[in-house]
């Protein structure tokens, strides 16, 4: 039997029953696909369901605005995918009438949609065979061809996507895609793969070379860098603060956050006290540490340390938030966390 007979066989077999899987709906699959990138099934699934509730059609999402979807979107991480998502439904629904590209070629045009999400869109909703290669292929390819070509350099995405083309199945490329993300998911695993149950064990180049943890292989990551966040919490008589929105690329493009003292080292109350006169003009008590350790947030580049000052005032400017207010925005969740735990 052919690699993509087997393949398909075995998804049929084993498949998990996920919503998106009910659908060839374009509008659908893009949200899925979009979610499920940098995400686990579990943690994407109540989002997916969220995303269609608020926003059925391409039209109710191009009518929201960017921080009604940034809000919504809230803990999932990587908000550039929020952003796009909304970017592209506008597009979708203004440039296009609300009809969604029918073809690899121009589906992978829409801002937010990469090789990976056209490819899966265009297989699923209109059967063209165009590999969809993420984490989960490049590791089944790697192990049963045995390819070492680190997954993230420029040859090795070239040589998966070239050997996925010319396994994808003509007849069925909708299953074979979702079936090869799946086996990857749930056989081939990356840690504990399912090899005694695998039906390409007498193939598997990685099996029989005993290989399986060696592969795929992936370029070092770049170095973590550690970075100290103090956030400014100010808090007036009447229980208002203030909240300023991040401006400019980077981590958390458009959320809200408190007032930002970023400091090369682990700040002090004694020079952050300089360091909030000089940048802001509020005048207060003297800022008091909410959290004596500091919450560290790990982003895959950057460990965020961080620590929460207060600082009461009797007087804040026009644009403090009451709490009700503070509640509505999109912020990161470090924090949301902080906002359920203090009381204003
Ligand atoms: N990961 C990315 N896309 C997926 C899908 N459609 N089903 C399951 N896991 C996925």
């Amino acid at each position: 039997m052919s690699f993509s007979k087997e393949l398909i066989k075995w998804y049929l077999e084993n498949k998990r029953d996920l919503p998106w899987r009910a659908t060839k709906d374009p509008y659908q699959i893009w949200i899925s696909e979009i979610i499920l990138q940098q995400t686990r099934v579990e943690q994407g699934k109540p989002y997916y369901f969220k995303f269609l509730k608020a926003y059925p059609t391409v039209f109710a999402l191009a009518n929201a605005s960017e921080e009604e979807v940034l809000k919504l979107w809230q803990g999932l991480g990587y908000y550039s995918r929020a952003r796009n998502l909304h970017f592209t439904a506008q597009y979708v629904a203004f440039e296009l009438g609300g009809r969604f590209p029918t073809s690899y070629k121009e589906l992978v045009k829409l801002k937010g949609v990469g090789d990976y999400t056209a490819a899966a869109i265009a297989s699923v909703c209109y059967d063209e065979a165009q590999a969809a290669v993420d984490g989960n292929v490049y590791r089944v390819l790697a192990r049963i061809y045995g390819i070492d070509t680190p997954t993230n350099s420029s040859l090795g995405i070239k040589q998966f996507r070239n050997l996925a083309q010319t396994l994808i199945s003509r007849e069925d490329p909708a299953n074979f895609n979702q079936a090869l993300i799946e086996f990857g998911s749930e056989q081939c695993k990356p840690r504990k793969p399912l090899c005694a149950s695998c039906p390409f064990s007498a193939q598997c180049v990685a099996f029989n070379q005993n290989r399986i943890l060696e592969l795929p292989v992936k370029l070092k990551k770049q170095k973590v860098k550690t970075r100290h966040f103090n956030y400014i919490v100010y808090v007036s008589d009447e229980g208002r603060t203030i909240m300023q929105q991040r401006l400019g690329k980077g981590i958390w493009e458009g959320l809200y956050e408190f007032p930002l003292v970023e400091t090369a080292t682990e700040a002090s109350q004694q020079n952050l006290v300089q360091e909030v006169s000089a940048k802001y003009s509020i005048t207060g008590k003297e800022p008091v540490l909410f959290n004596e350790l500091p919450i560290i947030h790990k982003l895959t580049h950057q460990h965020i340390h961080t620590k929460f000052w207060i600082m009461e005032c009797s007087e804040l400017p026009e644009n403090a938030l009451s709490i009700a207010e503070v509640n509505k925005l999109p912020v990161p969740v470090l924090i949301e966390k902080f906002i359920d735990t203090f009381d204003f």
